[in-house]
C-alpha cells in the first residue's frame, strides 16, 4: 500500500458515506486516482472495513446480515472496531446500509 495518507482519508470518509466501488468513490470525494498502481491500492482499501484488526467489508457485512443490528455488536462478532475506534463511522455505515 503505497496510497498516500490525503488520498487513504478520501477513501475512508466515502466509505463512510457508503462508497463500496471505485464509481461509487467517485461519485462522493473528488480523490484523483493516478495510476494502475492507485487503482490496486484503492480496490484493496475498499474491501477493508477496519484495518487495526484486518475485518473485511464482506465479513462486516455478513455479521450485519446475521443479526448484529449496532456496532458494538459488530465488533463483538468481528472484533471490527474494537483496536483505535476510527473505522466506526465505516461499520456504522453498513449497518445502516446493509451492504
Ligand atoms: S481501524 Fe478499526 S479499530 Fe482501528
Amino acid at each position: 500500500m503505497t496510497l498516500e495518507l490525503e488520498k487513504y482519508l478520501k477513501v475512508r470518509m466515502a466509505q463512510a458515506q457508503g462508497a463500496r466501488t471505485i464509481e461509487e468513490l467517485k461519485g462522493i470525494s473528488d480523490i484523483a486516482i493516478e495510476n494502475e498502481e492507485e487503482v490496486k491500492d484503492v480496490e484493496e482499501l475498499l474491501k477493508n472495513a477496519c484495518k487495526c484488526k484486518n475485518v473485511s467489508i464482506e465479513t462486516v457485512v455478513e455479521a450485519v446480515k446475521n443479526g448484529a443490528d449496532t456496532v458494538e455488536k459488530v465488533g463483538e462478532v468481528t472484533k471490527a472496531g474494537t483496536g483505535c475506534g476510527k473505522c466506526k463511522g465505516i461499520i456504522s455505515n453498513i449497518v445502516e446500509n446493509k451492504r
